[in-house]
């Protein structure tokens, strides 16, 4: 069943992207693997979106189908992503040329594994800017210098000729934002942008971001399995288990009024400042489904404590709680709200009514 969500007044601004009953299907040995299950949601200009959930739960495979990246073969999309008047599903490659980097552009988890090893990385940010924008040789070294200075990159003019093995890790997440945001995209969804980096150089990337998105007055998706990186820093976050939309919301209703148990679960293991180092975090017990035996309940049934019968029979529908464009998909929703908790991620954060975006 898919995720219909009518959500007319959830953003004021207008909508830049509108995802609807979006299907990513992979065509696998052992049968059809249901990697997005149906998603719908909507995003504002200047929004910034979280999305979170653990590993396995199609966050990638959402954040490459929004963008068109798919690859063409033992694959299936559905549905429709319309990113600013423009029809991603079945787009053409010419049609995505068009859009890649001036409407959304994408940066990964690693760095290396999208940067060319053996080209200085001047000449990869101004590649874009040469063949998209038409500018000339001067122009684009003169335009890469600024972008390096706007991603905090020291000596710029020095590090125009460097190679990214001669970049720590950090340094290179910033040479992959400048690559971003080299053509002004309107939408820049950052998949897992920290994960891999130590807390400190962490924090200095989402706050680089932060920054980013205000002065080039974009949209951001935000994903990422931390819900403590998510916490500050976004509007709105959507909650993911096994490819479908379980929970969405303002930042502040899900994180304190959020009616799904994944969604406590999620929070619950998530490490916290009041936490101190040598607690153990609760996990969350068992393990997420295989996606190729998906039952017709709710997926998470066997991992929940407030599961029914009806759970492992009916797949609960996402349904509104009526504050803020709030939805949850749980047949036995939480009813006591969760207490402010302080969540660290890089630097400290303390969460509660006042710091937490939305
Ligand atoms: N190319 C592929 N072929 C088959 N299955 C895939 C492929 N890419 C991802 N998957 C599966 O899709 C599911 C979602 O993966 P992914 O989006 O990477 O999760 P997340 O980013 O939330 O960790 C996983 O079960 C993964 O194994
Ligand atoms: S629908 Fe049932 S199994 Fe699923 S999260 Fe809610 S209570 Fe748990
Ligand atoms: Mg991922």
């Amino acid at each position: 069943m898919s995720q219909e969500i009518n959500s007319t007044n959830q953003n004021p601004a207008g909508d830049l992207l509108v995802v609807e009953n979006l299907t990513t299907t992979f065509q696998t040995a052992r049968g059809a693997l249901p990697a997005v299950g149906g998603v719908s949601f909507r995003l504002g200009a200047n929004e910034i979106l979280g999305v979170v959930g653990e590993s396995g739960s199609g966050k990638t495979v959402l954040s490459r189908t929004i963008m068109g990246l798919q690859p063409r073969t033992n694959v299936e999309v559905g549905g429709s992503v319309l990113l600013d008047g423009h029809q991603i599903v079945g787009a053409t490659d010419e049609d995505l040329r068009d859009i890649w980097g001036t409407k959304v552009a994408m940066i990964f988890q690693d760095p290396m594994t999208s940067l060319n090893p053996v080209t200085k990385i001047g000449k990869q940010i101004g590649e874009s800017l040469q063949v998209r924008l038409g500018m000339n040789k001067a122009e684009a070294k003169a335009r890469v210098i600024e972008l390096l200075t706007l991603v905090g990159i020291p000596s710029p003019e020095e590090r125009y000729d460097a190679y990214p093995t001669q970049l720590s890790g950090g340094m290179r997440q910033r040479v992959m934002i400048a690559i971003a945001l080299a053509c002004n995209p309107t939408l820049l969804l950052a998949d897992e942008p920290t994960t891999g980096l130590d807390v400190t150089i962490q924090a200095q990337i989402l706050n680089l971001l932060d920054e980013l998105q205000l002065k080039m007055k974009m949209s951001v998706i935000l994903v990422t399995h931390d819900l403590g990186v998510v916490a500050t820093r976004t509007d709105r976050i959507i909650v993911m288990y096994a490819g479908r939309i379980v929970e969405m919301g303002t930042t502040k209703e899900v994180f304190r009024n959020h009616k799904m148990p994944y969604t406590r679960a999620l929070l619950e293991s998530t490490p916290r400042v009041s936490n101190p180092s040598h607690t153990r975090l609760q996990t969350i017990p068992g393990r997420p489904p295989n996606l190729l035996k998906l039952t017709e309940g709710c997926a998470f049934a066997p991992r929940c404590s407030r599961a029914t019968e009806k759970c492992s029979q009916e797949r609960p529908t996402l349904e509104p709680t009526g504050v803020d464009g709030h939805y949850f998909a749980c047949w036995n929703p939480l009813e006591d709200q969760a207490a402010p908790v302080s969540i660290q991620t890089g630097t400290i954060k303390e969460i509660g009514e006042d710091n937490v975006r939305g």
